[in-house]
């Protein structure tokens, strides 16, 4: 550690650390346009100048390593001379609309020439008249504002997406796309990042322009639970309805990340096929009801079914809800055929992992993964892995070419393959002395890439294995020597399912689709079960009027989780609260809440899914001992095929139909 003086304040700081990085984590703001958390500085915007004692000339904070000993100050006059000349200058080529932008409110340029109070530019205006780039949905790019400060250009090419860059030279150059082209006509994912790192209005989320001032809107941090990297989000929202969803990352950080159907999916709230009453069926027609009545109808079916009944749900689901399903199905249905999309992919063994601290890795062992931003495959995971290897962690890769390009060594053959080999390699430089592990791997073949790949295992001290459940057990053997694992789930929350004893396993599907000894069946969110198995009763309950609820006897409107409170459980057993941030469209309920009153119109009580029932599923223990170098078949399944069916509904609004059609997934 290092210590120095900041502004009279003793500070200590990491070896390494830039000065605008160290005043940030002691909670002094430095002024910037052109940093970025985790990014290297690039010394672009010049408005982080500060005082160095002992210096003749002032310092750019964000390129200027901490010192021992470094006396610092952010503010002196003459400093806050030189910032008022460069947002002089920033302000002669920038249009001074801020009575309308739609970024004011959140624009940096903005905020500082509020601060340090300049008004107009001294300087004579220059505007160059760029072409605004808005034939896409998502995204607005004003080249106009643009304060070329780099920020979305770096984002982009150290994610791997590199659509951004500048043409031009100096201060008339643009941010621009490959051959200035509109931005769907090139390999854009429409992630969004830039529009999130940009810190004026030269890009901006096109759905908010005209849904009110950033200061009407209501921010909450919750989880975006479309897909297993369940990504931290903002949710921007004004009259119930929300207007934009952003990474909840303050002032950007590069391991935050959120993909465009995180960031635009929301649409799916209130589009036309939204549930908002339940339904029953009467003389073959779906017709509204109460929930009293819905529930009674239910209640009379599952009665009457006895023990012959089944509960099927998705791995999206809130801890909460999980418990709750758990206790209704054993206590109440005194049922075993209860499950989850989470059994057809991983069970309770290929989730649960050790503590990961994630400053503290310092490489990455990716095998199998097959994710990518370009295909919408788990895309953030893909994102922040590229991030971590741009900002200098090295990685190693095996079983499939989505990493090969940034792989320090790139291992032939499968990840089984290459586990195998790795470890032969460090038992061979005796580095493995575990017999058991030698054994095993006796005989794998030790290449060059091997070799180099061995030895950066070696070297590093908190290397990470990052796999998909079907190859956990074999790969959680390389943890036995060194390391921590990380498998990633398809679906947000399937830790927290599998947890709460609802994760169920392909054989419960196979029983529910084949009806086998089922009588009535309750269906929660959308689930692989897409049509009506010739079970006598069926009740759905769920977000939309689908082809499956359409089959059923009885429909019960369920919130989304923008309608909901509670909790998910992520990697290395940490909870990730999701907060309503709407209230929920129509008679909407939780599956908890739908639940609990069905238990009681079944004459039955089940008590509530309390934190201490959360804290109680968090008590086991991941244990570090060998297992079989086997990949488990029985799990192995498309993402892409799961994930369409679960976020059938968010997946056929028009803005994400027309990402599809343009992406061509
Ligand atoms: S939306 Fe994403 S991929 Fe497209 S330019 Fe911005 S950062 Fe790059
Ligand atoms: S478009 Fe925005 S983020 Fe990109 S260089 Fe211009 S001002 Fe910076
Ligand atoms: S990567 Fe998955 S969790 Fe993250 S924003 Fe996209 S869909 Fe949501
Ligand atoms: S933030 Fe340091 S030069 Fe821009």
């Amino acid at each position: 550690m290092v210590q120095l003086t900041i502004d009279g304040k003793k500070v200590e700081a990491r070896e390494g650390m830039t000065i605008v990085e160290a005043a940030e984590e002691a909670g002094i703001h430095i002024p910037n346009l052109c940093y970025l958390k985790g990014m290297k500085g690039i010394g672009a915007c010049r408005l982080c100048m500060v005082e160095i004692e002992g210096l003749k000339a002032p310092m750019t904070a964000c390129t200027t390593k901490v010192k021992e000993g470094m006396s610092i100050k952010t503010s002196t006059p003459e400093i806050d001379e030189l910032r008022r000349f460069v947002l002089d200058l920033i302000l002669s080529m920038h249009p001074m609309d801020c009575m309308t932008c739609p970024k004011a409110g959140i624009c940096r340029l903005q905020q500082y020439a509020y601060d340090y109070n300049v008004k107009e530019s001294t300087y004579t205006r220059k505007l160059w008249g760029f072409q605004v780039d808005d034939k896409n949905p998502f995204i607005r790019r004003e080249p106009d504002y643009c304060v070329l400060c780099a920020r979305c250009v770096r984002v982009c090419r150290e994610q791997g997406t590199k659509i951004l860059d500048f043409m031009g030279r100096g201060v008339g150059s643009k941010v621009t796309t490959p051959n200035d082209k509109p931005m769907q006509e090139t390999e854009c994912t429409f992630c969004g990042s830039c529009v999130d790192a940009c810190p004026v209005n030269a890009l901006t989320e096109a759905s908010k322009i005209d849904k009110g001032r950033e200061w009407e809107f209501t921010k909450n941090d919750s989880v975006c639970t479309f897909c297993g990297a369940a990504c931290s989000i903002k949710v921007s929202s004004k009259d119930n309805r929300i207007v934009k969803v952003t990474t909840s990352a303050p002032n950007y950080k590069h391991t935050a990340y959120i993909c465009a159907l995180g960031r635009y999916g929301f649409d799916y709230l209130d589009s036309p096929e939204r549930l908002k009453t339940p339904l029953i069926k009467t003389n073959g027609q779906l017709v509204e009801t109460t929930w009293d009545e819905a529930l009674k109808t239910i209640a009379e079916a599952f009665k009457s079914s006895k023990d012959k009944t089944a509960i099927y749900t998705s791995g999206s689901i809130l801890t909460e809800d999980a418990i709750t399903i758990d206790r209704f199905a054993s206590e109440v249905l005194k049922t075993t055929n209860v499950g989850s999309t989470v059994g057809i992919y991983a069970d309770t063994n290929a989730l649960i992992t050790g503590v990961i601290d994630p400053n503290q890795i310092d490489l990455l062992l990716v095998l199998d993964l097959k994710v990518s931003q370009k295909g919408y495959v788990l895309p953030a995971i893909d994102a922040v892995l590229r991030r971590l290897v741009s900002a200098g962690t090295p990685l190693l890769s095996a079983g499939d070419e989505s990493f090969a390009d940034i792989a320090s060594a790139h291992l032939k053959g499968s990840g089984l393959e290459a586990l195998r080999s790795l470890i032969a390699f460090l038992c061979k430089e005796g580095v493995c002395k575990d017999a058991h592990l030698c054994k095993a791997t006796e005989g794998a073949v030790i290449d060059e890439a091997v070799q180099k790949a061995g030895k950066l295992f070696m070297e590093a001290k908190n290397p990470l294995i990052i796999t998909l459940p079907g190859l956990a057990e074999a790969a959680s053997n390389l943890t036995l020597i060194k390391g921590e694992l990380l498998t990633i789930p398809f679906e947000a929350n399937a830790i927290g399912v599998a947890l709460a004893g609802v994760a169920g396993s392909k054989t419960v599907l196979d029983q529910i689709t084949k009806a086998k000894g089922i009588r009535a069946l309750y269906v929660i969110g959308e689930t692989t079960i897409t049509a009506r198995p010739n079970v006598p009763f069926m009740a759905v309950h769920t977000t939309h009027l689908d082809d499956l609820a359409k089959s059923a006897d009885v429909v019960l409107p369920l919130t989304t989780p923008y309608e909901s409170n509670g909790t998910i459980i992520r990697r290395g057993l940490r909870q990730k609260v999701v907060n309503q941030v709407i209230k929920p469209i129509g008679e909407a309920r939780a599956p908890r809440e739908a639940i609990e009153a069905l238990a009681e119109a079944m004459g039955a009580e089940i008590k509530t899914a309390r934190d201490s029932d959360i804290k109680r599923l968090l008590k086991v223990k991941w244990n570090h001992k060998p297992r079989p170098f086997e990949p488990r078949q029985d799990l192995e399944v498309d993402f892409k095929e799961i994930f369409t069916v679960v976020n059938r509904s968010m997946l056929s609004t028009q803005r994400i139909k027309w990402l599809r059609e343009v992406k061509k997934l």
